[in-house]
C-alpha cells in the first residue's frame, strides 16, 4: 500500500521531466556524438545537417535568397489563407470581395497588400537565386538534379503569380488574362486545346475565374509544397550547399 503511494507521489513529482524526455528523446551532451544524436532525434532540428562547411556559413555566398524565397512563400500560404475567408470566386462577387476587403474589412488593405507585394517578391527572389546558383556553378553535378526541380519550382511560382492575377477580376486582370490565354494558343499544334483547358471555354467568364481559383489556391500550392521538400532534401542528400572544391 505505502510503496504504491510512493510509486505515485515519485511519477507525479518526475511528470515533468518525464514529459519533456518523451518528447526531446536525448539531451545536448558536449561530446561531439551526444550532440549529433540530440540534432538526429529531434523533429524540427534534423530538418538541419549535423555539420556544416565553413563557406555555406559565409552570408556572401547564397546572399539567402532561396530561404528568402521560401520565406515568402510561407507569408503568401498564410496571408492566402485569411484571404479565402473573404473572397468568392463567382464573377457577380470577386470584384465586389475585393472593394469590401480594402474599405469593410479591418486591415483588409494590409492583407491584400502583404499577399500581392509578397507575391511580387517572391518572383523576383526565385529569380535572383537562380542566378546566385548559376554564377557559383552549383546546377554542376551531383546538383543537376536540383537544378531541375529548381526550374520547375519556378515554373510553378510564375503559374502561381498568373493564376493569382485573374483573382480581383477587374480590367486589368481579366484583359491581362485574355491576352495571356490567347498567347498560349499560338502554341503549334496544341495551342487551341491549351487554351480551351485553361478557360474552360472559350472566353475569359465564370470557368475560367473558378479554374484559375482551385489552380490558385489548391492544386499549384501542392504541387510546390511537394517540389520544396525533393528541393530541400536533395541540397542534404547532394552533401550540402556547393563549395570551391578545394575548401
Ligand atoms: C520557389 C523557389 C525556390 C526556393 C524556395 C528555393 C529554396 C532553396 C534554398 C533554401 C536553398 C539553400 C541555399 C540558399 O538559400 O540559397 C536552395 C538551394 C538550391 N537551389 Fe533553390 N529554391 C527555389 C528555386 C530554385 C531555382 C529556380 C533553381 C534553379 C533553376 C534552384 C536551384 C537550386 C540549387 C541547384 C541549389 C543548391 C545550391 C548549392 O548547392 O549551392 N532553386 N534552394
Amino acid at each position: 500500500m505505502s510503496e504504491t503511494a510512493y510509486s505515485l507521489k515519485e511519477s507525479i513529482r518526475h511528470l515533468p521531466r518525464n514529459i519533456k524526455e518523451s518528447i526531446i528523446r536525448r539531451g545536448g551532451g558536449t561530446a561531439e556524438q551526444e550532440r549529433a544524436a540530440a540534432v538526429f532525434g529531434n523533429m524540427f532540428l534534423h530538418v538541419h545537417p549535423v555539420r556544416v562547411h565553413l563557406n555555406s556559413l559565409r552570408a556572401g555566398y547564397t546572399f539567402g535568397l532561396g530561404l528568402i524565397s521560401f520565406y515568402l512563400f510561407l507569408i503568401l500560404i498564410a496571408s492566402g489563407l485569411l484571404l479565402m475567408f473573404y473572397y468568392t470566386p463567382s464573377t457577380e462577387l470577386a470584384y465586389r470581395n475585393m472593394k469590401d476587403l480594402e474599405y469593410v474589412v479591418s486591415f483588409g488593405v494590409v492583407l491584400r497588400n502583404v499577399h500581392r507585394w509578397s507575391a511580387h517578391a517572391m518572383v523576383a527572389f526565385a529569380f535572383l537565386h537562380m542566378c546566385r546558383v548559376f554564377y557559383t556553378g552549383s546546377y554542376k553535378a551531383p546538383r543537376e538534379f536540383n537544378w531541375v526541380i529548381g526550374v520547375c519550382l519556378l515554373l510553378v511560382t510564375l503559374f502561381l503569380s498568373f493564376t493569382g492575377y485573374l483573382l480581383p477580376w477587374d480590367q486589368l486582370a481579366f484583359w491581362a488574362i485574355t491576352v495571356g490565354s490567347n498567347i498560349a494558343a499560338y502554341m503549334p499544334g496544341i495551342g487551341e486545346k491549351v487554351r480551351f483547358l485553361l478557360l474552360g471555354g472559350n472566353e475569359v467568364g465564370q470557368m475560367a475565374l473558378l479554374r484559375f481559383y482551385v489552380l490558385h489556391v489548391a492544386v499549384l500550392p501542392l504541387v510546390a509544397v511537394v517540389l520544396l521538400g525533393v528541393h530541400f532534401w536533395r541540397i542534404r542528400k547532394d552533401g550540402g550547399l556547393s563549395r570551391p572544391l578545394n575548401d
